[in-house]
C-alpha cells in the first residue's frame, strides 16, 4: 500500500505534476532518483509527537499513568502503523546439537536448535551459545548475525547454515555458505573479550527466522504462523522486523530454561537493521534487561522527521517486507505519522537502554539516533531513573568517543563507519556490567 498524501500538497491537479508523481514512486526509477539529503540547513521543520501526552490530548505525568494508559497506546501504534502485529508467542521444542570446549578452554560452546511455529509449518533456527566455562548462570548477549553462526568465529566445528544467505551484490536465494565463509565476521564478534568479562554470548543467523526477501511471506516465521496471523488485518500483519523480533523473543523462552544462562540478565544487541529489530524486540518483550541498538538509523534508533539520510520512503522502496504495509503512508509524509522513533526508545524504560552510532555512518543520521535517546530521557526520569545521567539530560551531543554510560540510557558516537567494532562492545560490556 503505497501513499504519497499527493492531494495534500496539489501533485494531482496537474499532468506533469502526476508524471512527476508516477516516476517518484517507481521503486526502479525512483531508487536513481533519491539524494539523499544530508544538510542539517534542508531539514523540513518539524515537530515531534510527545511522549508524554495521550493522543486524545491528555497529559501523562505519572509513573502509573505512562504504565496503564500511554505504554500501550503507543505500543499499540507503533505495531499498526510501523512494524506490525505479530502473533501470540508460541510453544518451542529445544534439540542440544553439539557441546564443546572453546576459547581456549575458557568457554563452553553449544549449539542448540530450537523449533517453534503454528498449525502449518515450523522454523528451526540454531543457537550459537558461548558461555565462561565454571560459571553459574551467566548473564548473556543475545543477538542476531547476518551471514551465518560460522561466520562469527573461525572454529571449523561451527556448523555451517544451508539456509538463504545473502550475497554481497544484493539480494539471493542461493546458499552461499562454505568452508570460505568461516569468521568473516569474526571482526565483529570479539568472543574471548566477551567471555572474559562473564557474558555469554547468543548468536542466530537471522535467515533462519525470516529470510531477508521481499517473497510476500512465503517463507519463515510468516509461512509458519500464517494461520496464527489471520485475523490480524493485511495492512497491520508483522513485516520481517516483527518477525527477526518474535524469533528473539522464542530464543529468550529457550534461555530462560537454559541453566547455563541466567534468563533475567539478558541484552539483546543487534547491528544495522538488526539494531532496529533489537529496538522493536526490546520494546515488545519487557524480559529483555538490556536493549543495545548499534547504528540501526531509519526505522530503529534515528528520528523520521528530520529525513536525514535514509528516509521513510527509501527504507519502504528498498525493503518493502521490513515494516508493515501501512508504514509506506509516512512515505515523504513523515508528520502524518502518529509515532516517532524517539517514543521507541521510551518504550523500554526504566530497562536499560544504549544507542550507539558512528561518526561515518550518515545514512543512520547519528545526530537523529542521539536526539532519540535524549528525548527518551523525561521517560526515564518519570519513571525514576536517571535517564541519560546526571541530575539533567545533557545539553550536546558528546564528542566521537565520548561514550555517556553513566546513567540508563547509554549512547556514543564512535568515530568511523557503519560497523560493529571492539570499541562498540566495550561500552555494551561495560555498560551491561552495571545494569545486568
Ligand atoms: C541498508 C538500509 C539500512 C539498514 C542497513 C543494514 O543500508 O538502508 O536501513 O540499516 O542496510 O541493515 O545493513
Amino acid at each position: 500500500m503505497i501513499s504519497l498524501q499527493p492531494a495534500k500538497n496539489g501533485y494531482l491537479n496537474s499532468l506533469p505534476h502526476l508524471i512527476w508523481l508516477l516516476l517518484l514512486t517507481s521503486p526502479v526509477i525512483g531508487q536513481t532518483k533519491f539524494v539523499a539529503n544530508y544538510d542539517e540547513n534542508k531539514i523540513p521543520a518539524y515537530e515531534l509527537p510527545a511522549i508524554l501526552t495521550m493522543q486524545d490530548g491528555t497529559p501523562v505525568s505519572t509513573a502509573q499513568q505512562w504504565r496503564e494508559k500511554r505504554r500501550p497506546e503507543l505500543m499499540d501504534l507503533f505495531a499498526k502503523q510501523v512494524y506490525g502485529r505479530s502473533p501470540e508467542a508460541c510453544p518451542i521444542q529445544s534439540k542440544v546439537i553439539s557441546t564443546t570446549d572453546a576459547i581456549q578452554g575458557k568457554a563452553l560452546r553449544r549449539e542448540v536448535d530450537v523449533t517453534f511455529g503454528g498449525k502449518s509449518d515450523s522454523v528451526t533456527m540454531r543457537l550459537l551459545i558461548y558461555t565462561p566455562k565454571d560459571a553459574k548462570a551467566s548473564p548473556a548477549f543475545l543477538t542476531l548475525n547476518f551471514q551465518g553462526n560460522h561466520s562469527i568465529d573461525p572454529d571449523p566445528s561451527i556448523s555451517l547454515n544451508s539456509n538463504w544467505m545473502r550475497n554481497r551484490s544484493g539480494i539471493t536465494e542461493n546458499n552461499l555458505s562454505s568452508e570460505k565463509s568461516r569468521g568473516v565476521a569474526a571482526s565483529r564478534w570479539p568472543v574471548e573479550l566477551i567471555i572474559d568479562h562473564g557474558f555469554a554470548l547468543v548468536t542466530i543467523y537471522y535467515g533462519d527466522i525470516d529470510p531477508d526477501f521481499d517473497d510476500q511471506f512465503k517463507n519463515g516465521v510468516h509461512s509458519a504462523l500464517r494461520s496464527e496471523a489471520s485475523s490480524i488485518p493485511n495492512e497491520e500483519k508483522w513485516g520481517s522486523i516483527a518477525g527477526w523480533s518474535y524469533g528473539l523473543s522464542r530464543a529468550m523462552d529457550y534461555l530462560q530454561q537454559d541453566n547455563q544462562i541466567d534468563g533475567n540478565r539478558v541484552a539483546v544487541f543487534g547491528h544495522s537493521r538488526l539494531g532496529k529489530t533489537s529496538l522493536w524486540a526490546g520494546a515488545s518483550d519487557e524480559r529483555f534487561k538490556l536493549v543495545i541498538s548499534n547504528n540501526s538509523g531509519c526505522g530503529g534508533a534515528a528520528l523520521s522527521r528530520r529525513a536525514i539520510g535514509e528516509t521513510i520512503w527509501r527504507i519502504n522502496t528498498s525493503f518493502p517486507h521490513w515494516f508493515c504495509d501501512n508504514y509506506p503512508l509516512y512515505n515523504e509524509n513523515e508528520r502524518d505519522c502518529p509515532v516517532d522513533q524517539h517514543q521507541l526508545i521510551a518504550l523500554i524504560a526504566p530497562r536499560a537502554v544504549y544507542v550507539a552510532s558512528a561518526t561515518e555512518d550518515r545514512w543512520a543520521d547519528p545526530k537523529g539516533e542521539f536526539l532519540s535517546a535524549l528525548q527518551a530521557d523525561e521517560v526515564y526520569r518519570l519513571l525514576g531513573t536517571d535517564g541519560m545521567g546526571g541530575s539533567a539530560p545533557p545539553e550536546k551531543m558528546p564528542q566521537a568517543d565520548q561514550a555517556i554510560r553513566s546513567g540508563t540510557i547509554g549512547y556514543h558516537l564512535r568515530t568511523g563507519k557503519h560497523d560493529v567494532t571492539t570499541y562498540d562492545w566495550e561500552q555494551y560490556i561495560a555498560f551491561a556490567k552495571r545494569h545486568l
